[in-house]
């Protein structure tokens, strides 16, 4: 999978699935350009429209978008503060759109968007309101530029990563009381009984981002060691109907 000749811009990627993608599509050819707040080579805040139109008026063409840029937030629907609920709404979802709104009309046939969502744009976890929230509103725009777009040949998908081992994954963790073991609890929840590692999930931005995912668009492309197969969780599995007398 050679990506020799395309021009890549990809938000987020100074860390975590952000900086393994940014590695990966230029180990296999791509010109790959970062859009980070913390980035060293190119700090762009992508929540600041003004600061996208200004970088993406460096391009006359992109073939490849990954929006890896997030935050992590946590409260429920009474709990989290309007300042929390803006800001995740923001940088998860409207920075999203205002870098889509500025890309889509540098892109051409074969142009292909990843938006990195989660396992939690189609399933919830506790106490995360605002960021269930946003992810599944990506999921949302995936398709609705996958939709729109399809007739340019411009394909769109939502990545749907498990827990991966990132400093995202690891700062969450360090909220508990206990980090260690909740890393050790989220590796519990998929099936292949790990975290997922950046590298996998560049790995599938790399194959949505190609030719070979050129029949793949519109969706929420799971990414979570299994994590969403068993319904209603383990304790359904072991207690429940898996267990039916058959
Ligand atoms: N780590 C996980 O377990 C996990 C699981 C599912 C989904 N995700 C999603 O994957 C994406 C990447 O997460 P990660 O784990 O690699 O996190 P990370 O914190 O390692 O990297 C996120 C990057 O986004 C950048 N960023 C944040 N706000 C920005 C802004 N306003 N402008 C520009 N850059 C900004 C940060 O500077 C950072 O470099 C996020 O959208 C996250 O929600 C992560």
């Amino acid at each position: 999978m050679s990506f020799h000749g395309k021009k890549a811009i990809v938000t987020g990627g100074a860390s975590g699935i952000g900086l393994a993608t940014v590695q990966l599509l230029r180990e296999r050819g791509a010109e790959v350009t970062v859009w980070d707040q913390s980035s060293t080579e190119n700090p762009v805040d992508v929540s600041d429209p003004e600061q996208i139109e200004k970088a993406v008026a460096l391009f006359s063409k992109v073939d490849i978008l990954v929006h890896s840029a997030g935050i992590q937030t946590y409260g429920t629907a009474v709990s989290t503060s309007d300042a929390v609920w803006d800001r995740t709404l923001l940088v998860n979802v409207t920075a999203a759109f205002y870098v889509c709104r500025a890309v889509l009309p540098k892109m051409g046939a074969g142009g292909s968007i990843s938006l990195v969502g989660s396992v939690q744009s189609v399933g919830a976890v506790g106490n995360s309101a605002a960021y269930v929230t946003s992810k599944h509103a990506l999921l949302g725009l995936a398709k609705s530029i996958a939709l729109d777009y399809a007739k340019e040949g411009i394909r769109c998908n939502c990545v749907c990563p498990g827990a991966i081992d990132t400093p995202m994954l690891r700062w969450s963790a360090d909220q508990t009381d206990d980090p260690a073991g909740a890393l050790a609890a989220c590796a519990q929840v998929h099936l292949l009984e790990r975290l997922g590692q950046p590298e996998d999930i560049a790995r599938v931005i790399a194959f949505l981002s190609s030719e070979d995912a050129g029949f793949v668009t519109g969706t929420a492309f799971l990414a979570d060691g299994g994590a969403m197969v068993p319904i209603g969780g383990a304790a359904f599995q072991e207690n429940g109907t898996a267990r039916a007398r058959v």
